[in-house]
Formats: C-alpha cells, sequence, structure tokens
C-alpha cells in the first residue's frame, strides 16, 4: 500500500467519528495542550486507535486527535506529535500531515516549544516563525517521491505563508501578546545543543532552536498546504545564561503563558 493510501485510510477513520469535515488543523507541541478543553463538539481520538499511527514517548505529548470547532472554523487538532529523536522515521513523524492533507485541511498551524538564540528574546515570548533553517541533514521526502502528492523538488522559498503570519500576528496583539518574529532551527535533539552549536546557529542566522516542526512543515508545503508556526521561548538557548538546561524549565515556562497562548490560538484558529 502506498504512503498516500494509508493516509486515506487513516483520514477516513477519523472523520467517520466526528460530523466535523475540518478546515484547518492545528499541532500542539510540548505543554501547548490548553485549549483542548475551548473546542466545540470535541471528538477524541487516541493515535493508538487510528490505523498506520505512531504514539509519542514524550512527557507532555497525550497523543490524540481532538476533531471539532474553534468559533466557526472546524478543526482538527494533534494533540502532542512524534518527534523524530524518539526514533520514528521521518516518514512516519510527518505522517499525520499527510492524513491532514487526506482528511481534506488546506491550513496547518504549528506550535513548538523552543530555545531562544536570539538574546533579545525572552522565556516567555511568542515567536512567529518566518522561515527555518535544517541543521539535522535529514529531509522527511528522502525517498522515492509520489508525483500524486507533490513534486520532486518543491520549493521553500515562503513555506510560512505571509498572511497566515499577518493574521496570527493580530491574533497575538488581540490576545494581549505582543509577537516576536524570527527563524527556527531544526535540530534532531535530544540532548540540547552545546553552547557551540548555539554560536553557530547563532551566526547563521537563528533566532530560536527546536526539536520538531520543520519536518511537518517540508511535508506539507510539498503538498501545498498553507503553514504558519509559532515557537514558545521556554528558555534561554545553551550557554546564553549560566545555568543548565532542563525540560522541566520548558514545561514550566509552557505552564506560566498558557493562558495567553492559548487565547492566541483560539483567536488565530477563529480567523481561519
Ligand atoms: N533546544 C532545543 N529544543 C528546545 C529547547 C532548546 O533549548 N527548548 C525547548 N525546546
Amino acid at each position: 500500500m502506498s504512503e498516500s493510501q494509508r493516509a486515506g485510510l487513516a483520514a477516513r477513520f477519523l472523520l467517520d467519528r466526528t460530523p466535523v469535515q475540518p478546515r484547518a488543523a492545528l499541532v500542539l507541541g510540548s505543554g501547548w495542550g490548553g485549549l483542548i478543553g475551548e473546542l466545540r463538539g470535541a471528538v477524541r481520538v487516541p493515535y493508538a486507535q487510528v490505523p498506520g499511527m505512531k504514539v509519542s514517548t514524550v512527557p507532555g505529548h497525550a497523543g490524540e486527535w481532538v476533531l471539532g470547532q474553534i468559533g466557526s472554523t472546524p478543526v482538527a487538532v494533534m494533540s502532542g506529535r512524534l518527534h523524530y529523536y524518539e526514533g520514528h522515521s521521518l516518514a512516519d513523524v510527518v505522517f499525520p500531515m499527510r492524513v491532514l492533507k487526506a482528511m481534506g485541511v488546506e491550513t496547518v498551524v504549528l506550535t513548538n516549544a523552543a530555545g531562544a538564540v536570539n538574546t533579545s528574546f525572552q522565556p516567555g515570548d511568542l515567536m512567529l516563525v518566518v522561515d527555518h533553517i535544517n541543521l539535522t541533514g535529514a529531509n522527511p521526502l528522502f525517498g522515492p517521491n509520489d508525483e500524486a502528492l507533490g513534486p520532486r523538488f518543491p520549493d521553500m522559498s515562503r513555506a510560512y505563508d505571509p498572511e497566515l503570519l499577518e493574521l496570527a500576528r493580530q491574533a497575538a496583539l488581540e490576545a494581549g501578546v505582543t509577537p516576536r518574529q524570527g527563524v527556527y532551527c531544526w535540530m534532531t535533539g535530544p540532548s540540547f545543543e552545546t553552547p557551540a552549536e548555539i554560536r553557530m546557529a547563532r551566526v547563521l542566522g537563528a533566532d530560536a532552536v527546536g526539536m520538531s516542526t520543520v519536518p511537518e512543515v517540508i511535508c506539507a508545503r510539498h503538498m501545498g498546504m498553507r503553514v504558519a508556526a509559532a515557537s514558545c521561548m521556554t528558555n534561554m538557548a545553551a550557554g546564553v545564561l549560566d545555568q543548565p538546561l532542563s525540560h522541566q524549565e520548558v514545561l514550566d515556562t509552557m505552564a506560566r503563558v498558557r493562558p495567553a497562548f492559548t487565547r492566541f490560538l483560539l483567536g488565530l484558529m477563529e480567523k481561519l
């Protein structure tokens, strides 16, 4: 069975469980889960039940689809995502994007937790992603190309949709959050970066560094979906401050900003 056939089966499985025909999707990264309770008519489907889907192992990533309505926007929300560092293949990491496309979703909003490389940023800042740098050497499109899904050499010059970015900026301001904008750099993890790696990333033009999002963006753009991404600066990246990094710091910062970031996301999804 081809990847798109597998995705089609999973999409059918999800659509059979809800009257909602999602138009937009939201991928909730580490600690971003606060919005789930705000969906109307929510139907929850654990990843483990969906044919073809792998399960996330990271604390803070629940691992379920939530289908419902935000304002007048029918949405598919991924509560928890799969990461490359968990040992999943990149094909498995981006499989949910394939499923979303097969469901008829046109717009994807991705969220994540990230370390601030830009020293003018602060923990708790919201950064809207304008571009990315892939420092992993890996790509979810390695392997034979399925021409039915997209071209062999997809353009990445406008990976993050400028109109969506503007909607996100407005939604942030309306939620009382002053957004930053910047370049997200994907590292594989799971070890945090070294201070030397962070200095390198800064020289290369990165404003934030994290362990997710970029494979999904590449895959979604390959299929012609519109993409926006938002990062919570949960910590200053390695070496910026004279203190060690921890996943606990990431979760603590997310908990602090969750109410405002939830308002931001609800506002953005309502605009789609
Ligand atoms: N580095 C990589 N990923 C992250 C970080 C970081 O400092 N913080 C949250 N996710």
